[in-house]
Formats: structure tokens, C-alpha cells, sequence
């Protein structure tokens, strides 16, 4: 076994070092395997959190591991300033797999993803002649679009936003899933776009309701404004197909992907549809890093797999006993008012005497030894890898009993 600094020192460091912004909680992960990961004790753990809804493929995927290497031991990087093949394959095989796409940009993180959409959708307005007061964006309360300051206002959550004024202009906010207020934002003339999650992620797993995601279309057809659908959280096969937009049969103008698309490895990329495909031209924006060919060796195959009838079979069948599992427990602790979510994309609201305690229940989970998220306070989100066995999930469910158990006995 190799030798590690105890946790406690390594936490030091952390607490001493990096900017405050996080509060992991007190365990250093060390290595991984499928959906059990270890930390530097030797303590393992089940993984429903998938580095937020990341390691879709789980823990050591060789697949994964040859690309990386593979591409590893040829050449890191080569900005945009040369071509190399990885991200060129992959942009035409995510425009094949997109079924709507034209045009791909490559980035780095979600962030990033969503910033090019914002600003696409900007560009593709002035190209339309509209004056910048006719190119507002509308987002939906609860929603989460990114850190970065255009993605941090679109994201319509004020405890994200407060003390970053003053921010951009030009987005407006709704409340999610209201088709009424939608066709009343309308009406004011100036909206370029509607941007939104097809199940919002971070403002508690929320999915777009029946039919609301048609009527969006609908309206943004019939108004001259574009559907950009950010994916980061739901894409790639974790809604049980690998656009979660594609259960509600809807064409949308720019989807934006991260997260999953690199299973671990950082990239984003953003989609552009017909409409915008030719609205940014040489200079328009760029990135260093965007279309690296280690990332893009890594997100073919990622994209490969998670696209695979094996793999969304698996997700519709461990959803279906994850849920079974969930409302089992709550049936005997009465913990969560609703599960809902789609695919293992997952969230148990907490029902009103346990409101606020996701934290506390985090706790309990991982001295339990199981890795889980929450969702705001109020709602613990399971998002497992997609490939996540049958015993792991059953096992995970076993600590989630108990880590339960013990919080309501608490
Ligand atoms: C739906 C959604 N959009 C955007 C982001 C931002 O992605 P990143 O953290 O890679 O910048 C996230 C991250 O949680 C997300 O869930």
C-alpha cells in the first residue's frame, strides 16, 4: 500500500490554502473502481454523486484509460491555431448523434459551454438587426447556468448572484414550467431566446413538465427567438436517452453539453443548430484549450458508450429500481414528501420536518459509506454512474437505509 499523509493533514491543507469557496466534506478520495470509490484510509464508498453527475462511465473505465493514454503519449495540446483529429472526429460525431447540430465549439467546462451559447445568441440577434435591448434571454427560477458572470445572471438564483453586481443585462426570469408567463414575456418583443434545463439540476431536480418544453418552441418559433437547451447536467444519457431533450421530441436551436461528455476529463461543448451555424465567424470567440486532444480522445469514446442501447438500458433499468428503493425506505422512515427526476437523475424532496437538513443527511450518508448530493438544502440528489451494477446500486441502498435510519433516530 503506498504511503499517504493522514486525511487530517491533507484536510489542513485545504482549509489553509484554497480559497474558501467549497466545504467538501472530511473525506480525501483516493481511487476508484465501477461505482465504489476509496479514500486515502481505505474506507470505501458507494458513488450515487458521480463527481456531480460526471463519471457516467464510473470509476476506471479502460476504454476511457486507452484514449487518455493513448492520446497521452502522442501530443497534449496544440491550441487552435492547427488542426489535430481527435476533436475533429468528435465534432462530427456529435453532430451526427445530435440529429439537429451543424456546428460544434469545443471548450472547457459547462461555464464555458453556456457563456459561447449566450453570446451566440447575442451575435445571431445583432445579425438579425436587433438593437441590444432587443436581446434578451429568458431563463427560469431554480435554474443553474454556470459560475462565470454572463452564465452566474442567466442562472436565475439570487443567492449565486448576490454581491457580483453589477451584472449583465438583458436576461429576464420565470418561473419554471409557467407556459402562461412564457407567452406574457412575449409580448414585450424583445426576447432573442429561451434558455433552460429539460430537468434543472442544481435548483432541486425539477424536469421541464409534459409538454412544456413543445409549447417553449412553439412560442420561440412563433416569436423569431431560439430554444437553447443547456444539457450539462441531463445530457448524455443520464435522462435514459442521450439528449434528454429527445423525449419531448422538440428541435432546439443550441445545446450546450459538459460534465458527462468527458466522464472526468474537462471539456464542454456547445451545438449550434441550423439557424446560428453561421453567425460566428473567424474571430468571434475562441479558447486556449478548447478541442484539446486528450479531452476529445476521451469524450469520443465517452460518447460512444454513453449513447450505447447497454448502457441507456441500464440507466431505465437501475432508475427504476432506485426509485423502487427509495420510496421502499420513505414508506417505513417518512422522510421525502416526492422523488421525482428522470433516468438517474434523481431527487428526494425532504418533506417539511427535515426541510434544510440535506447537509446533516450527507453527513450520516458518507459515515455510512455512501456518496450522495444534495440539491439546495432541501433535496438530496442521486445521480450514480450510468453503468452502476446491480449490487452497487443495492448495496448503496443498503447504507442509504441505514445512514437514514440513523439521521431519524438522531
Ligand atoms: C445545468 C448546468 N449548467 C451549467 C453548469 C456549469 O458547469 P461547470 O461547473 O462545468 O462550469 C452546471 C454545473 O453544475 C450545470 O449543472
Amino acid at each position: 500500500m503506498p504511503q499517504h499523509d493522514s486525511s487530517t493533514s491533507l484536510i489542513g491543507l485545504g482549509k489553509r490554502y484554497w480559497l474558501p469557496v467549497y466545504k467538501p466534506r472530511d473525506v480525501v478520495l483516493d481511487r476508484g473502481q465501477g461505482a465504489r470509490v476509496w479514500d486515502t484510509e481505505g474506507h470505501d464508498f458507494i458513488d450515487f454523486g458521480a463527481g456531480i453527475a460526471v463519471n457516467a462511465l464510473g470509476h476506471g473505465d479502460q476504454d476511457l484509460l486507452a484514449a487518455l493514454t493513448g492520446q497521452a503519449g502522442k501530443l497534449w495540446h496544440a491550441s487552435n491555431v492547427f488542426w489535430t483529429e481527435p476533436p475533429l472526429r468528435l465534432a462530427e460525431e456529435l453532430v451526427q448523434a445530435s440529429g439537429f447540430a451543424e456546428r460544434v465549439f469545443l471548450c472547457n467546462s459547462g461555464a464555458e459551454a453556456n457563456e459561447a451559447a449566450i453570446k451566440l445568441v447575442r451575435k445571431w440577434a445583432a445579425a438579425q438587426g436587433r438593437a441590444p435591448e432587443q436581446r434578451v434571454i429568458v431563463t427560469f427560477k431554480g435554474s443553474f447556468h454556470g459560475r462565470t458572470l454572463a452564465t452566474v445572471t442567466a442562472t436565475a438564483q439570487p443567492k449565486y448572484q448576490e454581491g457580483y453586481e453589477p451584472l449583465p443585462g438583458g436576461f429576464r426570469y420565470l418561473d419554471f414550467n409557467d407556459a402562461t408567463a412564457l407567452e406574457a414575456a412575449f409580448a414585450a418583443g424583445d426576447v432573442a431566446a429561451v434558455m433552460l434545463e429539460p430537468v434543472q439540476g442544481e435548483g432541486g431536480v425539477v424536469p421541464a413538465a409534459p409538454g412544456f418544453l413543445k409549447r417553449v418552441r412553439e412560442l420561440c418559433d412563433a416569436h423569431g427567438a431560439l430554444l437553447v437547451l443547456d444539457e450539462i447536467q441531463c445530457g448524455m444519457g443520464r435522462t435514459g436517452a442521450l439528449f434528454a431533450h429527445t423525449h419531448d421530441q422538440v428541435q432546439p436551436d443550441i445545446v450546450t453539453l459538459a460534465k458527462a461528455l468527458g466522464c472526468g476529463f474537462p471539456i464542454g461543448a456547445m451545438l449550434a443548430g441550423a439557424k446560428v451555424a453561421e453567425v460566428m465567424q473567424y474571430g468571434a470567440h475562441g479558447t486556449t484549450f478548447g478541442g484539446n486532444p486528450m479531452a476529445a480522445a476521451v469524450a469520443r469514446v465517452a460518447l460512444r458508450k454513453l449513447g450505447s442501447v447497454d448502457v441507456l438500458a441500464n440507466v431505465a433499468r437501475q432508475a427504476d429500481a432506485l426509485r423502487a428503493g427509495l420510496e421502499s425506505i420513505n414508506r417505513e422512515l417518512h422522510l421525502f414528501e416526492e422523488v421525482r427526476g428522470r433516468g438517474l437523475m434523481i431527487g428526494a424532496v425532504l418533506a417539511p420536518a427535515h426541510k434544510g437538513k440535506g447537509g446533516e443527511i450527507l453527513d450520516h450518508a458518507a459515515a455510512h459509506g455512501l456518496l450522495v448530493l444534495q440539491a439546495g438544502p432541501d433535496v438530496l440528489r442521486f445521480v450514480p454512474p450510468l453503468t452502476i451494477s446491480d449490487e452497487e446500486l443495492a448495496e448503496g441502498l443498503q447504507r442509504l437505509h441505514a445512514a437514514l435510519a440513523a439521521f431519524a433516530g438522531a
